[in-house]
């Protein structure tokens, strides 16, 4: 497999879908849908009346047809629903989900990749979070049905993951580990999963699937070693992220040091050593910063295989954050008024989080306070285990009273925002609570403004993903055969 010199960054919930992915993609580099709360997303999206179509020509792809029908007999409003933001909710996970839910998580990842690749002979890769354990085995599922040819994996370190992918190419049952909080060492709270049990009712054969490349995202030479020497199956290849990138950011290391404006402070031992890193002999990405030419180059100068974008696509034309955010955050970089903060507290995950302010958003203090704090997703819930061994679920951003009666520590719960709710509305799908309130966006950006700048300057008022793959490139990309 050719490897790409650009890899489009995963960016949860849906700014990356299928249509930047599949953009990406025709112009000869690695696009990436991201995986998480995909779900929802479709739910939401076939609640909306599936515009143009898209997921149930999708669905029509599925193997299963019986499920597929199910999945539009729960979700699918022609025409969508008369209250735009009142949306059913879906199941939440938990260690034994509803077979729904799996219906619903396998067949939403299959539809994403399905859409970006359909029609091309490009490449096109998931984005999946270590994080977000409980989904992922039937998410990895869903993408590989559907021919994914990348799985990216950041937010911990996914040794497991590469074994179960092999497992998965010939239908094979699989279990994951459970990270539980509170629970004792010879504790093993694990998930499982069956293909051939999920498929009992469709009677043609389930041949062996291709296995996708797996390159996990590590931000320090040591994480690249463990996950080198003890993945439980073949490692192709590395990104490394510093930490100026979008989203969330590794802490740095030892004691968390703030500055004065609140932002964790980084030494040089954060940094990657990329001639260490070039001893472990596999292709790696480096990702943070990396948008424009003179440092796509000087990545290749230090060895990359190309580097990992996001922010600069986050804004561009096909991505699915939404237009009226797009505009707003472009003007306030033109004005030169924009500002991106790294947010030691905002996530539920305890890792620092890139946030843009621009006006009525999360990132504002009355804003977020004027928030009732409501947690009806979970994808960030912490699994824990109760004192008479039980498993509960518990998340620092839900109601402060539920998360101390679950035995959390009340000062965990500062500060935290709801990111599952936020990056929802960030791509117009919020949903309305009972009372009244809708959700507000919550924007993460890395610290790379002038990329965009530089297309403002340019006179261009919106620009495509094409184009950041020219201005990275330095030249125009090669398109690739359509099918
Ligand atoms: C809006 C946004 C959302 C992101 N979401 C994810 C995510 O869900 N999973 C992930 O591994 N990385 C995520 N990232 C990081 C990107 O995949 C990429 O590594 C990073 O943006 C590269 O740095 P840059 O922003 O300076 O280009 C996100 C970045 C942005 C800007």
């Amino acid at each position: 497999m050719k490897l790409p010199e650009i890899i489009q960054g995963g960016m949860g919930i849906g700014v990356s879908g299928w249509e930047l992915a599949k953009e990406v993609a025709l112009n000869g580099q690695l696009g990436v849908v991201s995986g998480t709360a995909l779900d929802v997303m479709m739910a939401r999206k076939l609640q909306g009346g599936d515009r143009g179509g898209h997921i149930r020509r999708a669905l029509d792809a599925f193997p299963d047809q019986k499920m597929a029908g199910r999945i539009l007999d729960r979700y699918f409003v022609n025409r969508g629903i008369k209250d735009r933001f009142r949306f059913k909710q879906v199941p939440r996970f938990s260690l034994n989900p509803s077979e729904e839910l799996v219906e619903l998580t396998v067949i939403a990842n299959f539809v994403e990749v399905y859409l970006a690749k359909e029609g091309h002979e490009g490449q096109v890769g998931i984005n999946l979070l270590e994080k977000i354990q409980m989904p992922n085995l039937y998410s990895l599922y869903g993408a590989m049905l559907a021919g994914v040819d990348y799985v990216i994996m950041g937010a911990g370190i996914p040794l497991e993951i590469p074994g179960i992918m092999d497992k998965l190419t010939r239908h094979e049952k699989v279990r994951l580990t459970l990270t539980v909080e509170e629970a004792s060492p010879e504790d093993d709270f694990a998930m499982t999963f069956d293909p051939v049990s999920f498929f009992r009712e469709f009677n043609g054969p389930l041949e062996v699937l291709p296995r996708p490349a797996f390159l996990p995202i590590v931000s320090s030479n040591v994480l690249a070693m463990v996950m080198m020497q003890k993945a439980t199956g073949k490692v192709d290849g590395l990104i490394v992220e510093e930490h100026c990138a979008g989203g969330h950011n590794a802490p740095p290391r030892g004691k968390m040091n703030l500055s004065d404006e609140g932002e964790p402070i980084y030494g040089p031992k954060d940094g990657v050593n990329l001639d260490k890193l070039k001893e472990l002999n596999v292709p790696f990405w480096l990702a943070g910063n990396y948008g424009d030419e003179e440092h796509f180059q000087k990545a290749r100068e230090a060895g990359a295989a190309g580097v990992q974008v996001g922010t600069a696509f986050q804004f561009c034309r096909e991505s699915g954050l939404a237009a009226e955010f797009k505009a707003k955050i472009m003007e306030t970089i033109k004005k030169g008024v924009a500002r991106v903060f790294t947010d030691p507290l905002a996530s539920p995950t305890g890792f620092p989080f890139k946030v843009i302010s621009f006006g009525e958003s999360l990132s504002e203090k009355l804003d977020f306070l004027s928030r009732p704090r409501i947690c009806d997703l979970g994808y960030l819930r912490r699994i824990y285990k109760k004192a008479d061994g039980s498993l509960g679920y518990r998340c620092p951003a839900e109601p402060k009273e539920a998360y101390v009666a679950k035995g959390g520590k009340v000062e965990d719960t500062e500060g935290r925002k709801c990111l599952c709710n936020a990056l929802l509305a960030n791509i117009s799908l919020p949903r309305m609570q009972l009372t009244g309130y809708l959700e507000k966006p919550l924007v993460t950006a890395g610290t790379c403004l002038e990329m965009m700048k530089s297309f403002i300057d340019r006179g261009m008022s919106s620009y495509s993903a094409k184009d950041v793959i020219t201005a990275i490139l330095g030249a125009r990309p090669a398109v690739v055969k359509s099918r």
